[in-house]
């Protein structure tokens, strides 16, 4: 422990001194040994005095008594810690074509034109998948004048902002991966006219990689090996970057979730806010969006009640009858795809963060390049040979008392670019972004060519959100093109 050095009621130099370098040492080494982890300072002896400094700087914040059950766990133990086995039962769905969408529409607005919203992006993955070597929300999304993921959003606050006469503040969350770069993107844009000061970005924390054994990797001979703690990281990360606290201070008691990788996400949408606020199925706590499973097979999440909660089970955790089981009039019984859109509150947050236990962890094994303890040379390995763990943001869904489910149109609103190639790709992506575009433009009476055999949009479109947020702001418009040729490629 580093001591306070001024004395904070009498104003003079405390006895408290820094303990040297052996102090922390020992103390440091005490405190490994007890959970296993001493093989961390393996090269202390060959290190200079500043990187041991740095070393046993991270050895004093690893959180091991967090971490005490995920040492010596085998790979075996992969996924959530094993939760005996709870009955599944379907979740209730809330639909717009089944209530009084205007009232709630009318009361998601005012909360917007109050203040009282604001956004919070989670922009702090690594995109293995996709394979972009730079913060995913500048990866170039848009069918015709490849916009930006983060351009996209920033577009829709904008308009938002404009629509409802309201600040909307843009919290994102970052990663020490892509902090700067994320930064130094939204400087370089000029934060796409929403100010500066409205646009807020704070790095999630990190949690140590582990080998198989339970083992925490050194990434270099004084770094150990550290991964962002996933999305749920953000429930710590909102309370320790004061943005909490800074969010109250400005009467922001809301927030609209997104991930950075869907474009067709509404930045805010006020039928679900209003529903997140006063429908009965809702405790105001959290809500989600979710849109109905392709195919059982479908790999998204799912929603479901157990233990008289809702929450959401990975694909993997819902067994395959429960999957693919129907009801009697058809339909799956478990079709609820989680699309990572959420609503909280922030008092519901600030209760999340208090508890010491936090969201659970999850275990992924992924490759990860470490050093070699006998060798001390680094090691690149050609296979997935770590565990990381990582906590998500759905699994608050359950600590809340109520939590409201509310089916969504994909073709509307869900588009992720996760993949390089194949689902979920910047291709479907684009398709899907100018596949509603032409829907839109069709509702305002603008022919749009088609494929006769499948009905598939023969032109490529892109709508900004600057130009209309739905359907019915694009109907206010008189400078729309009248014609839409075979083959065109046009942004609005
Ligand atoms: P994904 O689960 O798609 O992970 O994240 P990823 O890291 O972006 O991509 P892969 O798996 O390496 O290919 C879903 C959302 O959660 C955010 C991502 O930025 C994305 O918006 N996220 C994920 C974080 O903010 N922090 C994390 O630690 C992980």
């Amino acid at each position: 422990m580093i001591g306070r050095a001024i004395d904070s009621h009498s104003c003079t130099m405390s006895r408290y001194t820094m303990p040297s370098l052996e102090e922390r040492y020992q103390n440091s080494r005490q405190r490994l040994v007890a959970f296993g982890q001493a093989h961390l300072l393996t090269f202390w002896q060959s290190l200079d005095d500043r990187r041991r400094s740095e070393l046993l700087e991270q050895c004093e914040t690893l959180p091991l008594e967090m971490l005490r059950g995920e040492f010596g766990a085998g790979v075996v133990n992969l996924g959530h810690h094993a939760r005996a086995p709870h009955k599944i039962e379907p979740v209730t769905i809330v639909r717009a074509q089944e209530l009084d969408a205007a009232k709630y529409f009318a009361i998601g607005e005012e909360m917007i034109r109050a203040g009282r919203v604001a956004c919070f992006t989670v922009a702090g993955g690594q995109g293995t998948r996709l394979g972009w070597n730079a913060p995913k929300g500048t990866f170039p999304a848009t069918p015709v004048l490849h916009k930006s993921l983060f351009q996209v959003f920033a577009e829709s606050i904008l308009a938002a902002r404009r629509r409802w006469g309201a600040r909307i503040p843009w919290y994102l969350m970052t990663s020490s991966l892509n902090h700067e770069s994320t930064q130094e993107y939204f400087r370089k844009h000029d934060w796409f006219q929403l100010g500066e000061d409205s646009v807020r970005f704070f790095a999630q924390g990190t949690l140590p990689s582990l080998s198989v054994d339970g083992k925490i990797l050194l990434a270099e001979q004084h770094a150990i090996a550290l991964n962002p703690d996933g999305h749920g990281g953000a429930v710590r990360a909102l309370r320790a970057s004061g943005s909490l606290a800074k969010m109250r201070s400005e009467g922001v008691d809301t927030l609209s979730y997104f991930q950075v990788d869907n474009p067709l996400v509404k930045v805010v949408d006020p039928l679900f806010l209003g529903l997140h606020v006063s429908h009965p199925e809702s405790s105001g706590e959290v809500s989600s969006k979710v849109v109905a499973k392709r195919d059982p097979r479908e790999k998204v999440g799912v929603f479901c009640r157990q233990d008289d909660r809702t929450c959401v089970l990975e694909y993997s955790d819902l067994p395959t009858h429960l999957a693919e089981a129907t009801f009697p009039g058809g339909g799956f019984v478990h079709s609820a795809g989680s699309i990572a859109i959420h609503t909280f509150s922030t008092a519901f947050l600030e209760r999340l963060a208090d508890d010491p236990n936090g969201l659970p962890l999850h275990r992924a094994l992924k490759r990860v390049a470490s050093v070699d303890l006998t060798s001390g040379q680094l090691v690149d390995p050609p296979a997935p040979n770590a565990i990381k763990l990582e906590a998500f943001i759905f699994d608050a869904v359950p600590v809340a008392t109520r939590s409201m489910v509310f089916e969504t149109r994909r073709d509307e609103e869900f588009a992720p670019i996760k993949n390089a190639d194949g689902e979920d790709s910047p291709t479907t992506s684009k398709l899907a972004q100018s596949e509603r575009a032409a829907r839109w433009i069709e509702s305002c009476g603008i022919e749009v060519p088609r494929d006769e055999d499948d009905g598939a949009c023969l032109a490529t479109l892109e709508l900004s959100p600057l130009t209309a947020l739905d359907p019915i702001d694009l109907a206010r418009r008189s400078d729309l093109p009248r014609h839409i040729a075979i083959g065109a490629s046009i942004a609005f």
